[in-house]
């Protein structure tokens, strides 16, 4: 058995045989998010580092719309973290950075070249936020890399108006995620990842043994973590299940539904999405 694959994936792991000589790699099997961190601070001058590697990630067209916001300042801090009291880590974390989708950037671009052109169609935001994105989870990869802990924190779109006043965002750019960072405090655990049969897919998408194959996912992952009956999600709308497990508590977490604010932000931000 191959414990770099199992601990992600448990039994569903496929046996490759491959050698141990892919250290990155392995990195990137074993990674996980980090919510606690120690009282420690991290140098500002490893943080810009990693910055410029996110913005070193792959870029759609080379249009580079991404940007990144570092948030010192422990007034704008503490009212980004005001709305999520549960996430008490966005309040805490050594670190707070916004990671931006930004079509602004192209019209002005267009605007200085006598070009203009609106980047605010479905085409502009699904590139933009896709290369924010990319630069976001290149940097979590390389933070990791440095023995540093990350969380995304996708909660801000749900308040991107206050997010934008704070941030002194103008129209056109737009939070995809904030990033906790700090210097670990316990070793956290291995999030377990769906069999590969399911996500996988060879010459054509199959997804026939879905059934089964997520029962039992949801059978090993609460064997790992089981889940207790307090911890259960919603138990008002959807009561107490006699077996929960990670599909049953995605299926309600769906169905309760989230981020009805964040498009009719986006249109007042004059986003069409033609
Ligand atoms: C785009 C994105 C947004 C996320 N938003 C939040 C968030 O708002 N709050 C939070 O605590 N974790 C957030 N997470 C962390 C996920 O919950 C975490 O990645 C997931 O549970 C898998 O765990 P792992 O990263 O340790 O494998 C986010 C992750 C991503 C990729």
């Amino acid at each position: 058995m191959d414990s770099r694959l199992h601990d992600r994936f448990g039994s569903a792991a496929p046996e490759l045989g491959l050698p141990d000589d892919l250290p990155f790699v392995e990195r990137v099997l074993r990674r996980r998010t980090h919510r606690r961190y120690a009282n420690r601070p991290v140098p500002s001058a490893l943080i810009e580092m990693l910055c410029c590697a996110a913005l070193s990630a792959s870029s759609k067209s080379d249009f580079q719309q991404a940007s990144i916001l570092t948030v010192a300042d422990p007034a704008r801090r503490a009212a980004l973290a005001a709305p999520f009291p549960a996430m008490p880590w966005i309040g805490t974390a050594p670190n707070f950075l916004v990671f931006l989708g930004d079509t602004r950037r192209l019209e002005r671009l267009g605007e200085l070249r006598g070009h203009p052109a609106t980047n605010r169609g479905l085409e502009g935001f699904f590139n933009a936020a896709v290369d924010a994105a990319l630069a976001l989870q290149t940097f979590i990869l390389s933070a990791e890399s440095a023995g540093l802990g990350c969380c995304p924190i996708s909660v801000l779109r749900n308040q991107a108006k206050l997010v934008a006043d704070v941030l002194a965002l103008p129209d056109g750019v737009f939070p995809v995620a904030g990033l906790c960072v700090g210097w670990p405090a316990d070793a956290g655990h291995i999030s377990m990842r769906l069999p590969p049969g399911l996500t996988l897919h060879r010459d054509t998408y199959d997804d026939a043994a879905l059934a089964d194959d997520i029962a039992r996912y949801d059978a090993e992952r609460e064997a790992r973590n089981p889940t207790p009956p307090e911890k259960q999600r919603a138990p008002e709308r959807f009561g107490t299940a006699a077996a929960y497990g990670w599909s049953e508590d995605k299926a309600r977490q769906s169905a309760q539904g989230e981020g009805a604010a964040f498009p009719p932000w986006l249109r007042a931000c004059g986003f069409t999405f033609d």
